[in-house]
């Protein structure tokens, strides 16, 4: 950890964004961390009024206050900026350390870049990029943060789902082994989708009303895992729905192994990974008759819920991992973002 906390600012102060300024003041006194500034296109009075209440994980557990540009936090400063564009901000002159960027709207390297050139030392992304060509690395916290090096300057922190699979996945291919993956990922509604049927997407079943239908959208996901765990790839599928609920999803994963396994010994490997160091505060195992809203404001990548754990002969299995795809996720941006910062300030390289 650096003498002193290590600077940040936000952009884009949406779910993630707001999740992971919460996130770090639910830390507590000793996070490495301090937000000096988030930029979003929202005024003021919303960006305080959304900072204090939250219909999904209730009021923030501190004092929030705007005055002039300044959202006060417990006392704290953050400098509140209302720019469209990376270039309207003097990134430099707030002397941060790292920008967490989390509107999403800036997805490869060319985009990434603008906020090198306006000021930024580097930026970490709340999303995965175009590309893994747009982007120095992709982190997923638990399995890979010693690819982090000094010379990186755009970083992506992945997606909540494929910090939720690719752990499990990679436990499971060293411990049995897999020959194929399939993936049904069962996710809660987002921003990208409207509440009443409207226009302005261009995946025509994401017009359609969030909170009426379970609704089949794309997703990247297997791509996404086969970045991570390219010893996989070309075995990995993948499919998504979107569900009427606020939020809390998971995972549906079915795995035929290369020898023949059982849902106990599935259930082991992942009890052992919920009880190792290495994946302490990021895999949890339960066998409880849990429903996805128990897991809200839960800061795991991954729940197993063992009691879902299912074979079909002696190679098929299926289990299910639950997340909060909004906290857990907000809360590995802070992992990764402290993480890197410390790599940065050691000057540790790839060995
Ligand atoms: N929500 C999740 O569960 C989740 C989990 C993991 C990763 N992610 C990823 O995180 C990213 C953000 O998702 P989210 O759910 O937080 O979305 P969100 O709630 O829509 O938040 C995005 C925020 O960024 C603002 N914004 C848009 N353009 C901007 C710009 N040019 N500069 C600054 N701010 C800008 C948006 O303002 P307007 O609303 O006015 O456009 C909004 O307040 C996406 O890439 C998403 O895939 C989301």
């Amino acid at each position: 950890m650096a003498n002193r906390p290590y600077k940040i600012a936000l952009n884009g102060y949406g779910r993630i964004g707001r999740c992971v300024l919460r996130a770090l003041y639910e830390r507590g006194a000793g996070a490495g961390l301090e937000i000096v500034a988030l930029n979003d296109l929202a005024d003021q009075a919303s960006i305080e009024y959304l900072t204090r209440f939250d219909s999904t994980h209730g009021r923030f557990p501190g004092e929030v206050k705007v005055d002039g540009d300044c959202l006060h936090i417990n006392g704290d400063c953050v400098k509140v900026l209302r720019q469209p564009t990376p270039e309207g901000i003097d990134w430099s002159g707030l002397g941060i350390d790292l920008l967490l960027e989390c509107s999403g709207q800036y997805v490869n390297r060319a985009q990434g870049e603008r906020f090198l050139r306006a000021g930024a030392p580097r930026v970490l992304f709340s999303q995965p990029m175009a590309s893994e060509a747009d982007v120095d690395a992709t982190i997923v916290f638990g399995v890979n943060q010693e690819r982090l090096s000094h010379g990186q300057t755009l970083v992506s922190n992945a997606s909540c789902t494929t910090n939720c699979g690719v752990p499990l996945l990679k436990l499971l291919n060293d411990a049995i082994g897999l020959e194929q993956v399939f993936i049904t990922t069962i996710h809660s509604a987002m921003n990208d989708q409207p509440v009443i049927d409207a226009y302005h997407h261009e995946d025509l079943r994401r017009t359609r009303s969030a909170f009426q239908s379970v609704i089949p959208v794309s997703t990247g996901l297997a791509r996404g895992i086969e970045r991570l765990l390219p010893e996989l790839a070309g075995r990995i599928q993948a499919k998504a729905v979107r569900v009427p609920t606020l939020n809390v999803s998971c995972l549906d994963i079915t795995v035929l192994t290369s020898r023949d396994t059982c849902a106990d010994e599935v259930n082991q490997v992942m009890r052992e990974a919920a009880a190792s160091e290495r994946f302490a505060g990021l895999i949890a195992y339960t066998e409880l008759p849990h429903a996805s809203c128990d897991f809200n404001h839960d800061p795991h990548s991954a729940i197993v819920d063992g009691s879902q754990t299912r074979s079909s002969g002696p190679r098929l299995v299926n289990l299910l991992a639950w997340f909060d795809n909004e906290w857990g996720f907000a809360n590995r941006m802070l992992d990764v973002a402290e993480h890197y910062l410390h790599v940065i300030n050691h000057k540790k390289d790839i060995p």
